[in-house]
């Protein structure tokens, strides 16, 4: 194990360039961690984000050494390379606010725009709803429900990069899993949301979502369901 990381991290906005730090090595370090120092010792002005730094909150992703991944979970082990370096960009696929901060706007947006808001019928005066954790309801919901909204999957998604209006693998995972729910009410409005272009359609199989996600969902197998339930209700004239 080296002594010190060599570590480049993105300064600016879309116009800027990387700035070269030294950083002491440590065990159990995570990439967090070496940004943290940048900023606590050699570079106060560096913008990042994080909060929870236990793998709950989502807001710690960055590109290190070209892959999008949750930063306060990444041991520098698992990614640094043999010379001992570390190169820590911005998420890709989002406008970049300053240095490592993106603005998560349009990620979220599209949730919204995927009918990624719950809508039930029941008032506070019913009685809860009961879906039996065994049941295969409740296991079809649950399925994608862990997503904490890093926006890994989104920044690793080449059809995002390819046509910025797509829905994007995180939105759609979330409708998938309202799709599931059966307490939701607002299924047509939804699949009428994630049918058209920009929607399920326009995924390629691609993958790189299922392989990055940092919770192991397959927002791959989320987008297939759609897929199919929208065809569904397309034949059968729903929509
Ligand atoms: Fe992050 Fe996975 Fe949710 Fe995508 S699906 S936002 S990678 S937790
Ligand atoms: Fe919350 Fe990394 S800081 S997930």
């Amino acid at each position: 194990m080296t002594a010190t990381l060599s570590v480049k991290v993105w300064r600016g906005k879309a116009e800027g360039g990387f700035s070269h730090y030294e950083v002491p090595r440590l065990a159990s370090q995570t990439v967090l961690d070496v940004v943290t120092h940048i900023q606590r010792q050699l570079e106060p002005t560096l913008s990042y984000r994080f909060a929870c730094r236990v793998g709950m909150c989502g807001s710690c992703a960055m590109t290190v050494n070209g892959k999008a991944c949750w930063t306060c979970r990444t041991h520098v082990s698992k990614v640094v390379d043999a010379q001992g370096s570390l190169e820590i960009a911005p998420l890709a696929n989002l406008p970049v606010i300053k240095d490592l901060a993106t603005d998560m706007s349009e990620f979220f947006d599209k949730w919204t725009r995927a009918g990624g808001a719950f809508k039930g019928a029941a008032t506070r005066h019913d009685p809860f709803a009961k879906v039996a954790p065994a049941s295969n309801e409740r296991k079809a919901a649950n399925a994608g429900i862990e997503c904490i909204g890093c926006g890994v999957c989104y920044a690793s998604c080449d059809v995002v990069s390819w046509r910025p209006d797509y829905l994007g693998p995180a939105a759609m995972n979330r409708s998938w899993t309202l799709v599931n729910d059966v307490r939701d009410v607002a299924q047509t409005e939804r699949l009428r949301a994630v049918a058209g272009d920009a929607g399920c359609h326009a995924c390629h199989t691609l993958g790189s979502c299922t392989e990055r996600c940092p919770k192991h969902l397959s927002p791959t197998v989320s987008i297939a369901g759609l897929k199919r339930t929208v065809a569904r209700a397309a034949v059968r004239k729903q929509l």
